[in-house]
């Protein structure tokens, strides 16, 4: 039987981030499981509406502007590293902005998040999705050149900033695609999922797949739609594949892949009809020479599926504790995480020891990279963050 750690190993011939050799970054060096003089912290979402320098930008500009135009979204993405005095530099982006260039018009309505115009929900409309035009994102890429600029010298600390870019996994963004916005259930995204076979990954733990899928093969009579799912995986892990290469081009050190709600998942269905196209991405993304971190929440039962994608980080929501987690992982892949950003709001000597848990979880091993368990809410005490920085950078390995 493949276990899960001889299943999630690397191949043989697979080559580290060349951006991280012996003197890569102290963040880097983390995702690669290398040892580092101090963990490294970034957040989640640093670059949002909790901080007053980004509302003092948004009262001018919208959300898709700030994107779509790299002189500000450099100077957002440097604003929040810097005021943070954190390891590494989100670039300021949206998950959706792939949509547009693959032909699906979306906007965000205040206090109701993206809206699709027309949410896809047959294989034709798939079909009509284009993978052509992923030159479009290029204002993403043009942000990261001018931020990596801006950091291209060692901080004072000797230490250079890490560059993350990132995209959508093909699970979350489709979510977006077919329903239209944000979801509580996933009826419409889980019946185009059910509707198709599922897609065969060499991951797949051979006796939960296999002989089932041959038994849900439908004909198209029946089953009209079939198709639909497949062509949403590929067609994503396409684009996304290829806006990543934009990225790293551009000086991304490091990809994050956002499958923010794979959570909706059980194993078995995370596992028949997303592990293949989740891997293929990540692969085709660490074939640029990145280390790739994947994130979801709610994640629990399935982080040991997410771990066969190969990838190099995994990140950790706030509800499993780092150690268990990390456990059940064999320590065989970096973690990031956990605190919950809830805790950003209470009393500073509860917020120390629950920062001080969480580093005592990771006890000082290789591969812990220290931040939220998800993205930083509006209204959070942007001190209770710098001092959250301040006792991370305080706590030697
Ligand atoms: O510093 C950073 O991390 C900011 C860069 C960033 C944004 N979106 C800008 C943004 C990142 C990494 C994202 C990723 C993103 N976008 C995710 C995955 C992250 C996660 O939370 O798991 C998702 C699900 C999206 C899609 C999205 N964008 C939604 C659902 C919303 C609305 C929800 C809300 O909080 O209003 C957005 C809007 C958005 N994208 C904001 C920011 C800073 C807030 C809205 C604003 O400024 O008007």
């Amino acid at each position: 039987m493949t276990t899960v750690a001889q299943a999630a190993d690397p191949p043989a011939d697979f080559q580290p981030a060349t951006a991280a050799g012996a003197n890569g970054s102290r963040f880097v060096r983390a995702c690669l499981r290398l040892p580092v003089d101090r963990t490294p912290v970034w957040f989640l979402r640093q670059a949002g509406r909790y901080m007053p320098e980004y509302m003092a930008v948004r009262r001018h500009h919208s959300l898709l502007d700030i994107c779509r135009t790299p002189d500000i979204a450099a100077e957002v993405t440097i604003t929040a590293a810097e005021r943070l005095g954190v390891d590494a530099a989100i670039i300021f982006a949206d998950l959706l902005l792939p949509f547009t260039p693959m032909g699906l018009d979306f906007e965000f309505v205040a206090n109701e998040g993206p809206q699709v115009h027309a949410p896809i929900r047959t294989s034709a409309q798939a079909r009509a999705l284009r993978t052509d035009r992923t030159d479009d994102l290029l204002y993403v890429a043009r942000a990261i050149e001018k931020v990596a600029n801006h950091f291209a010298a060692p901080r004072s600390d000797g230490d250079q900033l890490g560059i993350i870019g990132f995209c959508g996994a093909p699970f979350t963004l489709a979510s977006y695609m077919i329903e239209g916005g944000s979801s509580r259930n996933y009826i419409e995204t889980k019946k185009l999922m059910y509707a198709s076979a599922p897609i065969p990954s060499e991951n797949c733990h051979p006796e939960r797949s296999g002989a089932e899928s041959k038994d849900l093969r439908f004909d198209s009579a029946t089953n009209p739609e079939q198709d639909a799912w497949p062509i949403l995986m590929s067609k994503l892990v396409t684009v996304l594949a290829d806006y990543a290469a934009q990225q790293v081009a551009a000086g991304a050190d490091v990809i994050q892949v956002f499958d923010s709600w794979a959570g909706a998942l059980s194993p078995t269905d995370y596992r028949q009809y997303v592990l293949a196209p989740t891997t293929d991405l990540i692969r085709r993304i660490q074939a640029l020479g990145v280390p790739v971190i994947y994130f979801g929440v709610d994640t629990a039962s399935l982080l040991p599926a997410m771990r066969q994608t190969g990838c190099d980080v995994l990140g950790l929501d706030w509800r499993t504790p780092l150690d268990l987690a990390w456990r059940t992982l064999h320590h065989a892949v970096a973690v990031q995480g956990n605190l919950d950003p809830i805790a950003l709001f209470a009393p500073e000597a509860v917020l120390h020891a629950r920062v001080a848990d969480i580093l005592a979880q990771a006890a000082g091993r290789p591969g812990h990279i220290f931040n939220l368990g998800h993205g930083i809410v509006p209204n959070t005490p942007v001190d209770a963050v710098l001092q959250v920085v301040r006792q991370i950078k305080s706590s030697t390995l």
